[in-house]
């Protein structure tokens, strides 16, 4: 399934922007990225207000993002919401009622209640998401879109910051931790509330401006298991996963921050794919097992192993999340290398190479080469 992935290059990782709000202060169109976790999030200690089992910490990256629009619709009976032009069936999920009805219950104690004891007629929003690039493809698409929809809100009715990211985190954990630029982490917390579970940056985007990530996409069909049913099932049935969230998750969080903030990439690279495999170990410790990687997955994590052991150094780290597609740390010199070394051995369509050629002084001879 290599031939139809491309490479998508991801060129500075910052944080969430406002794009445009009208004057009275009704629509607000904002664009919110992804965010890859370096140390994953999987299980939670409660469904409803998704608090998760351990901590977890990402990088936000700005090339994937969802652009949402928020209106406010006064005198409709229901909430709506289109992502890439569908309209989502809002009794399936209740994902979007919780976060509305929080942000609406927020809205209220800072004094607005204009008929909304009114039965069904209220305040309701009207939400328009796109997004550039694949949905359901495990590229934390709901991060991205649920973090878009609380930051909206935010500049709509002035939350503050940690208001907002737990609305966000109502939507879809990893939602939380798209809210922030730069290394992200998400405080597990401890309450039943959910009121100390949250994210916060721990560095800023400009940290280490040097750092990029690649993200090659083998496969964008939708997941067969999806995150939430997943977690589930580890949640129940994994023996090893108290493990890691109680022992395991703690010792890396502190390493990967301190590596982060040594500049030492090799710890950083090393926690990350640990990390990564750890989570696929936890997914095939589950019963019945949950299967996320692909045989490209596989070639890819050795094709990746193998770049480092030719450069005599660990200068690329891998990670995947709940699906097969990869993505790829590492610093901008060794980009470079790295295409070349796997266009080698997975034949990278032309599209993606042009994309980062210039930028990246790739040769024009990798076109013959695949
Ligand atoms: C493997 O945030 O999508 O990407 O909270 O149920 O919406 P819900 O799950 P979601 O799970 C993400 C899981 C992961 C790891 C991570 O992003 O930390």
């Amino acid at each position: 399934d290599s031939k139809h992935g491309f490479p998508v290059p991801n060129v500075e990782l910052h944080a969430a922007v406002v794009l445009a709000m009208l004057m009275e202060k009704n629509s607000v169109t904002v664009e919110v990225p992804i965010n890859i976790a370096l140390i994953k999030y999987w299980g939670k200690r409660d469904e409803e207000l998704i608090l998760p089992l351990n901590d977890s910490v990402s990088l936000t990256v700005d090339a994937l993002f969802a652009r949402t629009t928020v209106t406010v619709l006064k005198g409709a009976s229901e909430h709506e919401v289109s992502v890439n032009g569908k309209l989502q069936d809002l009794t399936k999920s209740s994902r979007y009622s919780r976060l509305f009805a929080e942000a609406l219950r927020q809205r209220r104690k800072r004094g607005h209640n204009e008929s909304e004891s009114n039965g069904s007629v209220g305040v309701h929003f009207k939400v328009t998401s796109e997004t550039n690039f694949p949905t359901c493809a495990g590229l934390a698409s709901s991060a991205a879109g649920f973090g878009a929809i609380a930051l909206a809100l935010q500049e709509l009715f002035s939350f503050d910051d940690v208001e907002a990211n737990r609305m966000a985190r109502l939507g879809s954990g990893s939602a939380c931790r798209s809210m922030l630029g730069g290394l992200v982490r998400w405080h597990a917390g401890e309450s039943d509330d959910g009121l100390d579970s949250y994210a916060t940056q721990l560095f800023d985007e400009s940290e280490w401006p040097s750092l990029r990530s690649i993200v090659f996409v083998f496969d964008d069909m939708e997941k067969k298991v999806g995150s939430t049913l997943g977690m589930r099932r580890s949640v129940e049935t994994s023996a090893l996963l108290p493990h890691r969230a109680l022992v395991v998750v703690p010792q890396r969080v502190e390493k990967l921050s301190k590596a982060f903030e040594e500049r030492d990439f090799e710890t950083l690279a090393t926690v990350i794919m640990q990390d990564s495999n750890q989570f696929h170990a936890i997914c095939l410790d589950s019963h019945p097992p949950l299967k996320y990687l692909s045989e490209s997955s596989w070639d890819f994590m050795v094709m990746v192993q193998e770049f480092n052991d030719s450069m005599g150094a660990v200068l690329a780290a891998y990670t995947f999340d709940a699906g097969p597609n990869a993505c790829v740390f590492l610093e901008k010199t060794s980009v470079a290398n790295f295409i070349k070394f796997a266009n080698e051995r997975f034949c990278l369509p032309q599209k993606g190479l042009d994309e980062v050629r210039e930028d990246y002084e790739i040769d024009e001879d990798l076109r013959q080469n695949s």
